[in-house]
């Protein structure tokens, strides 16, 4: 049996449980206290996470709603985000291009500044280069760009497609290029035209006094033979050797008729500059397309001669063109050099080639076909012939402008048509369509 709690002994436990008690209820207000502040910060924290949510949010509304295309990359280039209008700009999707560096669609970067790419970021203005799309295919960009991240590992690259621009300036330049030709062939045009009308009138007097010599010279060879027969032939004899008679009488009649052959080329070479000397942009008139395919090929025949022989194949029923002489002049000269010239490339100096000029009279009015037998036209290229400045000659034998204005010329200036048909190392055929007069 247990002793009786003496007095004492019992005080001090009613101590212990009194002092415990308060220990406890002290700890239970201090939790009390912890949770209510765990539960505030909790709180706060809540919403600083969505206030940062709604400022991730509208960022990503703002890059995704810009017109550029925006490219976030981090360290080496790798590419970590890419706005819609990048997406459609190299026809990639976000998950595609997360495999690949920037470089991949700005292949050109490096080379875009002094400094490379890193000297964007630096760079006042934007820097224009070259993208590529996910097909391969180009286009013209200006890039900026943006480091950030407080140790600069990320940089946001801001992409515009400037094709549009890059079009506008190319047209402009070749319109400003038109005008200049076009004001250098009037001011030829009005030289040659002036010359030609110079020459004209001595042509005319040294033509009419070289017939004069030929008649006059066939009454002196009858007189003299009068004169031979009423001496007597042995009295004659000496005095026909003296002089060589026999020779001259030869000789005289070949220089003469030579020499009206001379003049009458002289002559109908005046008659094609004056016809091609016919002012730039004047009225149009009813051609005869023949007519000016035979002074283009006489004009162009220096060009050609050497290297090819010209046949001409001339529809004789062609309806005239309402057109202007002068710039069909200048297409048939440009198609006819461009055919001695691939004809050359082809070796034409040492086997000579052939041009053929053939006109007919089709459904749509009137077709000219210049076909030569050159080196023809490597289908990659094909599609660039009719560029302004695209040419694959040296510097000095070819610019680049002339199927560029036949182009204009025929199309534009006269409704017509210009295509190409080219078997490369067989040759090649521009076919030139043109509205008949009327229609
Ligand atoms: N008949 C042809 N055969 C083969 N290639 C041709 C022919 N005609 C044109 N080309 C090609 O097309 C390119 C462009 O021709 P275009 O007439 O515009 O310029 P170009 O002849 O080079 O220079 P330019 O005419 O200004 O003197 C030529 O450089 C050539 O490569
Ligand atoms: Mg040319």
């Amino acid at each position: 049996m247990n002793e009786p709690t003496s007095a004492p002994n019992r005080d001090h436990l009613a101590q212990r449980a009194e002092r415990e008690r308060r220990a406890r209820k002290e700890a239970e207000k201090l939790l009390d206290e912890k949770s209510r502040a765990l539960y505030a910060a909790n709180k706060e924290l809540e919403s600083a996470h969505a206030a940062q949510k709604q400022t991730a949010d509208q960022m990503r509304a703002v890059l995704e709603s810009m017109p550029n295309g925006v490219v976030i990359t981090g360290a080496d280039r790798n590419i970590e985000y890419l706005n819609f209008v990048a997406q459609q700009m190299f026809g990639s999707t976000r998950s595609l291009a997360s495999k690949q560096r920037l470089e991949h669609f700005l292949p050109q970067l490096e080379s875009a500044t002094p400094d490379g790419a890193r000297g964007i970021a630096e760079a006042f203005d934007p820097v224009s280069t070259i993208a590529q799309r996910s097909d391969g295919t180009h286009f013209p960009v200006e890039v900026s760009a943006a480091v950030a991240g407080s140790q600069g590992q990320s940089t946001v690259w801001m992409v515009r497609d400037i094709t549009n621009r890059t079009i506008q300036e190319l047209r402009r330049k070749q319109l400003e290029s038109q005008l200049s030709q076009a004001q250098r062939l009037e001011s030829l045009g009005t030289m040659a035209g002036g010359i030609a009308h110079e020459l004209n009138t001595p042509i005319q007097f040294v033509s009419d006094n070289t017939k004069f010599l030929s008649d006059a010279f066939r009454d002196l060879r009858s007189a003299l033979a009068a004169l031979q027969e009423q001496v007597g032939a042995e009295k004659a004899a000496a005095t026909t050797a003296e002089f060589d008679l026999e020779y001259l009488n030869q000789e005289i009649p070949q220089a003469i008729a030579q020499s009206l052959d001379g003049l009458a080329r002289i002559a109908e070479i005046v008659l094609a500059v004056k016809r091609f000397s016919h002012p730039v942009g004047s009225n149009k008139e009813d051609n005869d397309l023949n007519e000016i395919v035979r002074t283009a090929a006489m004009v162009s025949k220096n060009q050609w001669k050497c290297v090819a022989d010209l046949d001409l194949d001339l529809a004789s029923d062609l309806p005239r063109v309402r057109s202007n002489a002068s710039e069909l002049n200048q297409v048939l000269l440009n198609l006819i050099v461009n055919a001695a010239h691939a004809i050359e490339d082809a070796g034409g100096a040492t086997r000579k080639g052939k041009i053929v000029v053939q006109t007919r009279a089709v459904s749509q009015g009137v077709e000219v076909r210049i076909t030569d037998t050159g080196a023809g036209i490597a289908p990659e290229i094909k599609g660039r012939i009719f560029d302004l400045f695209f040419t694959t000659k040296a510097p000095g034998r070819g610019t680049g402008q002339g199927l560029s204005l036949v182009h204009t010329f025929v199309t534009k200036n006269h409704g017509g048509s210009i295509d190409v048909e080219s078997e490369p190392g067989q040759g090649a055929t521009f076919i030139v369509t043109l509205p008949a007069a009327g229609t």
